[in-house]
């Protein structure tokens, strides 16, 4: 209704002026834009992506914003939290660089603050409001999105500065969940926009645990998704700054389809010269082929598979189309 529209604007409203706040702070700040420039984020990054800063002080934007809006709606956008005893409302963001959060209608929605220092959290989220979903909202996708009109394809990193400098490296297409893990909404809003997915997390552990749960989400809803697997521990960011953005592009073009990850993922756990370890594997493997769609696909990781461990592959085929015929 009319109503809540009118609360709608006046949010989008108050978001938009801390924003412009924040990102004014930050050109008085110097060390906030000696860590940004440690981190390889050039004035024309800041602008672009509307980088700000929050001082080390209790209530600065409450007293920039407070004459023109009410407390409960800055508290409503999360900007502000009441203390202990309720009498009085603090700044939720301090001391922390700040990353705008815009929706594809280019609304502010929220913001990440990072701390620059290494005390936590590392980040700071703004927390779900009225116009803040976070299982809905992908955080580069305002600017993704006018680069998806020819190649559909996506780039899912786990970060904002992974965005960041997957954006200046030209890699435009690139967005990132917010913390969260990837949702079936998140799929769904992606699907949108793009036909191919390609999930390029944290190389460490936390990271490929997450591609595999992602992996799972996404089947049934985007056809065609790919894992890039940086190694080293790298993430997107770090690996631009080390490799340069014609590694990561032959990373992109060579990389692995969700059955080759998910294989490559399982065998890590398994010594292949230990034959009881062999057959638990085997066995492993075998489950995670049946799921192939595709027969052709199918038989090639059949064939791969009798390869790698010197099986007969008739043997293997035979087990995974057992269970196949079962369900039909
Ligand atoms: P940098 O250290 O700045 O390069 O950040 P990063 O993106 O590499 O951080 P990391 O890989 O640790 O985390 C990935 C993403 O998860 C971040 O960009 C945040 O969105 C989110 N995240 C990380 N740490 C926290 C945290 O302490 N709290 C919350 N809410 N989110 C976090
Ligand atoms: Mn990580
Ligand atoms: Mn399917
Ligand atoms: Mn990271
Ligand atoms: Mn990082």
């Amino acid at each position: 209704d009319r109503n809540n529209t009118g609360q709608l604007t006046k949010y989008y409203d108050i978001l938009k002026d801390a924003a412009i706040y924040y990102y004014k702070n930050l050109r008085q700040n110097e060390s906030a834009l000696n860590y940004l420039n440690r981190r390889g984020i050039s004035y024309e990054t800041i602008k672009k992506f509307g980088l700000g800063f929050s001082n080390d002080a209790w209530r600065n934007l409450l007293d920039k914003l407070k004459n023109k809006y009410s407390i409960s709606e800055l508290e409503a956008v999360g900007l502000c939290l009441p203390n202990k005893d309720g009498t009085s409302h603090y700044d939720r963001f301090r001391n922390r660089i700040m990353f705008p959060i815009i929706n594809p209608k280019g609304k502010i929605v929220g913001f990440g603050g990072r701390v620059m220092d290494d005390s936590l959290p590392k980040y700071l989220n703004s927390p779900e409001t009225d116009v803040f979903n976070k299982s809905r909202t992908l955080y580069g996708l305002n600017l993704a999105k006018n680069v998806l009109n020819q190649k559909k394809q996506l780039i899912i990193a786990e970060g904002y500065m992974d965005v960041i400098t997957l954006h200046t490296n030209g890699f435009e297409n690139a967005v990132a969940t917010l913390g969260t893990a990837l949702t079936s909404d998140h799929a769904r809003l992606m699907k949108r926009y793009a036909d191919e997915v390609v999930l390029c997390y944290d190389s460490d552990f936390a990271g490929q645990k997450a591609a595999l749960r992602s992996l799972d989400i996404l089947h049934g809803i985007i056809e065609k998704v790919k894992v890039v697997v940086l190694g080293e521990n790298l993430d997107p960011d770090d690996f631009l700054k080390k490799y340069g953005s014609e590694a990561f592009k032959e990373k992109v073009e060579t990389a692995l389809t969700g059955t080759e990850f998910k294989l490559n993922h399982l065998k890590q756990g398994y010594n292949l010269n230990d034959e009881s370890s062999k057959i638990e594997f085997l066995s492993k493997a075998v489950s995670v082929i049946s799921e192939i769609e595709n027969n052709f696909e199918k038989n090639l990781h059949i064939e791969r598979l009798g390869e790698l461990l010197g099986v007969n592959t008739e043997m293997i085929a035979q087990e995974v189309f057992k269970g196949q015929y079962k369900k039909e």
